[in-house]
C-alpha cells in the first residue's frame, strides 16, 4: 500500500503520483526546479536542459535580460525545445535552512505560481518534480506535505483549464513519501481517493 501510485480528484482535476523521469512526460507542461539565474544546473534542471536542447536556455536568457533574476517562489514559462511536453515552467524553490526562514510558504508559492501560470496559459495538464528536495536540501517528508497541500488548495479554490496534475518522483523513496502524503492530505481535506 505504501508504495502505490495514488490519485485524487479535486474539482474535476485529477492529481496523481508516479515514479519516473519528468523529461519523458507528455503533459502539456513540465515544471523545472530551477535556480534564480535560470541558467541551468544539476539535478532535474540539468536533465531538462539536456533533453530539451538549447532553445530553452535561449529563452531563459531573454527572460532574465528583460526582468532580472527569478525570485524564490515565482515562476516563468518557456518553450520546451525537443521535449514531448510543449512548455517548461521554471520555478525556484527555497533552500532549506532548518524550516524557520519561510521555507514552507516559499515552497507553497513555487507550486501555486506554477499552477497559476499554467491556468493563465489555458494548459490542460502539468507535471511537477519534487521541488527543493535535492540540492536545496528540503526534507522529503515535509516537502511532500507542503507540495500536496499547496496543489490541492489551489485546485479547490479555482476552476481552471487544468485537468491533470502529476507528481513525477524520480526515486522509489520519494515516490512512496509523496504517495502517502497525498493520501494523508486528501483525507485531511475530506477528498475521496480514486
Ligand atoms: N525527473 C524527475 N525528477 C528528477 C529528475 C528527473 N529527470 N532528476 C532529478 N530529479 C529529482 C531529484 O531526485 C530530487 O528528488 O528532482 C528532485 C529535486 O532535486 P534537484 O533537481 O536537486 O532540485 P532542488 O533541490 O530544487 O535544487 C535546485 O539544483 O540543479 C540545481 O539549478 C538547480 O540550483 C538549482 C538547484
Amino acid at each position: 500500500m505504501e508504495n502505490q501510485a495514488t490519485e485524487v480528484t479535486i474539482n474535476q482535476t485529477k492529481l496523481r503520483t508516479i515514479q519516473g523521469d519528468i523529461t519523458q512526460q507528455t503533459t502539456e507542461a513540465i515544471v523545472n526546479a530551477a535556480n534564480s539565474s535560470l541558467m541551468g544546473g544539476g539535478g532535474v534542471d540539468g536533465a531538462i536542459h539536456r533533453a530539451g536542447g538549447p532553445a530553452i536556455l535561449e529563452e531563459c536568457k531573454q527572460i532574465v535580460a528583460r526582468r532580472g533574476r527569478l525570485p524564490t517562489g515565482e515562476a516563468v514559462i518557456t518553450t520546451s525545445g525537443n521535449l514531448k511536453a510543449k512548455y517548461v515552467i521554471h520555478t525556484v524553490g527555497p533552500v532549506w535552512h532548518g524550516g524557520g526562514k519561510g521555507e514552507s510558504e516559499l515552497l507553497t508559492s513555487a507550486y501555486q505560481e506554477s499552477l497559476k501560470l499554467a491556468a493563465e496559459n489555458k494548459l490542460s495538464s502539468i507535471s511537477f518534480p519534487s521541488i527543493s528536495t535535492g540540492v536545496y536540501g528540503y526534507p522529503v517528508s515535509q516537502a511532500a506535505k507542503v507540495a500536496t497541500g499547496a496543489v490541492i488548495t489551489f485546485l479547490r479554490q479555482s476552476t481552471t483549464s487544468i485537468k491533470e496534475v502529476v507528481f513525477v518522483l524520480f526515486d522509489a523513496k520519494t515516490f512512496a513519501t509523496y504517495s502517502s502524503a497525498l493520501r494523508e492530505t486528501a483525507a485531511k481535506m475530506g477528498l475521496n481517493l480514486a
